[in-house]
């Protein structure tokens, strides 16, 4: 039997195989952040996934950066994550919530007339959805060093929460742009505090908020999601080998749950502003905790890697928007439901909850 489909012992959590599903979000909270039933519905259709992870999920008003994105700072949040949770669990499966700041990826449109935070006064640069269509991103207001320590509360707070709301762990978004990345890569950081300069301050900000997250959870419970590759919203470092190498060395002494790498996909190749191209094989030789590996990866690639040792686990974004039952279908070589991107971001069950598994198809 191919290794995707053993289980895997992450630190004393047992998961049924090593198909994760990747953070993604689906934009189907309530206006102010609280999950709903329909989430439940949809995140326990995936329990068969060795390990779900929740769509970014803010930890504070200020890192809220996308509409009807579900958050954990409030206890009615946490009451309604515990209903998802709960769900999950008796179906088996197991569930990290990931925890966000959007930093200054986000419009005051959508947050109440204020303008989204960052390390420093730079705009993210690409496009930003509002309902009434796209528009430029704002240029953010730069953190006090004392409002940066805040957030590293925040983080705490909302991980406590995570606990009481019975998630199996929680998964820090350091990638794609948003806030702590903002702060390590030095496009986005032009600081001149504790938290700018040199790479070991730039990196503070990840590592204060993951010694916060480990301090409620304990190190086997948290994961670290980084994307050294991607120029998201206008990243870029000037050194991304030692800056990254850097912020992994640091996490993997702290002895992390987990490192889930994101590898750049087919548009970032054909752009040519790529950082790293094989992330995972990158920094593998530095990483003793396991690693989860993430992108374009379909049935094939995910033993491949695996059998290397490059990665530990694989995650599996798309396909499992398309496929509630991916693990089993690939067990089966069976044929996938196609994606439909238009739904990606929707309201209501159509695109999210609505995809048939096999069985479902067998008796249409
Ligand atoms: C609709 C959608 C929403 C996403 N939202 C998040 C998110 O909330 N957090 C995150 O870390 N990544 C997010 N991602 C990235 C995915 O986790 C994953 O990295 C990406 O889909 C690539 O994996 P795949 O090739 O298997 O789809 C999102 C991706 C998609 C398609």
């Amino acid at each position: 039997m191919s290794t995707l489909f053993e289980s895997f012992d992450l630190h004393g959590l047992t998961l049924a195989n090593r198909m994760v599903m990747a953070p993604m979000t689906r934009t189907r909270a309530t206006e102010d952040g609280v999950p709903t039933a329909l989430m439940r519905d949809y995140y326990v259709q995936r329990a068969s996934a060795g390990l779900l992870i929740t769509e970014c999920t803010q930890v504070s008003d200020q890192g809220h950066g996308i509409i009807r994105a579900p958050g954990m700072h409030r206890e009615d949040q946490m009451l309604s994550w515990r209903n998802v949770v709960d769900g999950v669990h008796a179906a088996g499966g197991r569930i990290y919530c990931q925890l966000w700041h959007c930093g200054r990826v986000s419009h005051p449109d959508i947050r109440g007339g204020e303008l989204p935070v960052a390390p420093s006064a730079i705009a993210a640069r690409g496009d930003f959805f509002l309902p009434s269509g796209r528009v430029d991103f704002p240029v953010p207001r730069a953190l006090e060093t004392i409002e940066v320590e805040a957030v590293v509360e925040d983080f705490r707070q909302a991980a406590r929460l995570a606990k009481e709301a019975g998630f199996d762990g929680v998964e820090l978004h350091g990638a794609f742009g948003y806030l702590t990345d903002q702060f390590l890569q030095d496009g986005s950081n032009q600081r001149t505090d504790r938290y700018g300069g040199s790479v070991e301050n730039r990196a503070r900000l990840t590592l204060e908020v993951t010694a916060a997250l480990i301090d409620v959870w304990g190190a086997d419970r948290v994961g670290v999601r980084l994307s050294p590759s991607s120029r998201f919203y206008g990243m870029f470092d000037s050194d991304a080998r030692t800056t990254f190498g850097y912020l992994i060395e640091q996490l993997n002494a702290m002895r992390v749950g987990y490192l889930h790498l994101r590898e750049p996909n087919a548009a970032d190749l054909a752009s040519g502003t790529v950082q790293i191209e094989h992330v995972a094989e990158t920094f593998r030789s530095l990483i003793t905790v396991p690693v989860i590996a993430n992108t374009g990866f379909d049935k094939a690639k995910a033993e491949a890697i695996l059998a290397t040792g490059t990665a530990d686990m694989v995650a599996f974004g798309v396909p499992f928007i398309a496929n509630p039952d991916l693990p089993e279908r690939f067990r089966l070589n069976a044929a996938l439901n196609k994606p439909d991107p238009t739904t990606f971001y929707g309201i209501g069950p159509v695109g999210y909850t609505d995809y048939p598994t096999l069985a479902e198809v067998a008796q249409a």
